[in-house]
C-alpha cells in the first residue's frame, strides 16, 4: 500500500509497524504527502519507508497536482492507497487507477469535512467516533468499512476528544487494512463485506472487487 498523510503521521506509523509483521498480509512501499517538512514524513523516513511529496502550491491547479499525485503514486504500484490523515481531495486521476481508503475521525456521514471534531463538539453529541471508508469523488462519502464509537466526556475541547479518537482510529486502520489485504472485500452499492463473493456484486459502476 501507499500511505498518504498530511501531518504528524500516527495512523501511518501504526500501519509501518503492524506490517513489519509478515503475517499481517500487507506492505507499505511508500508514504506520500502534500506538504513539505512534516512530522509524518520525517517518521516514515526514519522507519526506513520510503517517502515523496507532492506539494499543492507547486502546481497550477487542483487538476494538475492530482494528475502529479497520481504518478508520484502509481510508480510504486500499490495495490491499494491508504488516506491516513490526509487533507486533501482525491480526484479521478487517482481514484480511476487506484482503490483507495479514508479514515474519518467521526461517524459518518455525520459531520463530514476537515473539521469533524470540532462539529460534532458543537453540534453537542454524545457519540461520535471514527469511520473507515473507500474513497469516492465526494467528501467523505464513500461505502462505509467499519466504524467504532467514542463517547464526548464533559470538559472535552477538540484536542482532548480528538486524541481519544485517534487511539481508537489506529487500532481501526490496522485491523481493517489488514483483513482488507489478508481477505479481500467486495463493494455492493454502499455494502461492503470481507472475502471475495464475486456473485454479489450488483452495480458495477459503483463497484471495486479486489483480490
Ligand atoms: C486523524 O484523526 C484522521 O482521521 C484525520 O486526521 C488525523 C490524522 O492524524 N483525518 P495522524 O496524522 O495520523 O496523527
Amino acid at each position: 500500500m501507499v500511505v498518504l498523510i498530511s501531518g504528524t503521521g500516527s495512523n501511518m506509523s501504526a500501519l509501518v509497524e503492524a506490517a513489519r509483521d509478515p503475517a499481517y498480509g500487507a506492505e507499505v512501499v511508500a508514504v506520500g504527502s502534500d506538504r513539505r517538512g512534516t512530522r509524518g514524513i520525517e517518521r516514515a523516513e526514519a522507519a526506513g519507508v520510503s517517502a515523496f511529496v507532492v506539494p499543492f502550491r507547486d502546481y497550477a491547479d487542483r487538476f494538475e497536482w492530482n494528475r502529479a499525485m497520481a504518478e508520484a503514486i502509481s510508480a510504486h504500484e500499490p495495490d491499494l492507497v491508504v488516506s491516513a490523515g490526509f487533507m486533501r481531495i482525491l480526484g479521478p486521476a487517482v481514484l480511476q487507477r487506484h482503490t483507495a481508503v479514508n479514515i474519518h475521525p467521526a461517524l459518518l456521514p455525520s459531520f463530514p469535512g476537515a473539521h469533524a471534531v470540532r462539529d460534532a463538539l458543537a453540534h453537542g453529541v454524545r457519540i461520535t467516533g471514527t469511520t473507515i471508508h473507500f474513497l469516492d469523488e465526494g467528501v467523505d462519502s464513500g461505502p462505509i468499512i467499519d466504524q467504532v464509537a467514542v463517547p464526548v466526556e464533559d470538559g472535552d475541547d477538540e484536542s482532548s476528544l480528538h486524541e481519544r479518537i485517534k487511539t481508537v482510529e489506529r487500532r481501526m486502520l490496522v485491523d481493517t487494512v489488514g483483513r482488507l489485504a489478508r481477505e479481500g472485500w467486495t463493494v455492493d452499492g454502499r455494502h461492503v463485506r470481507f472475502g471475495r463473493t464475486e456473485h454479489s456484486v450488483t452495480d458495477a459502476s459503483d463497484t471495486k472487487e479486489n483480490r
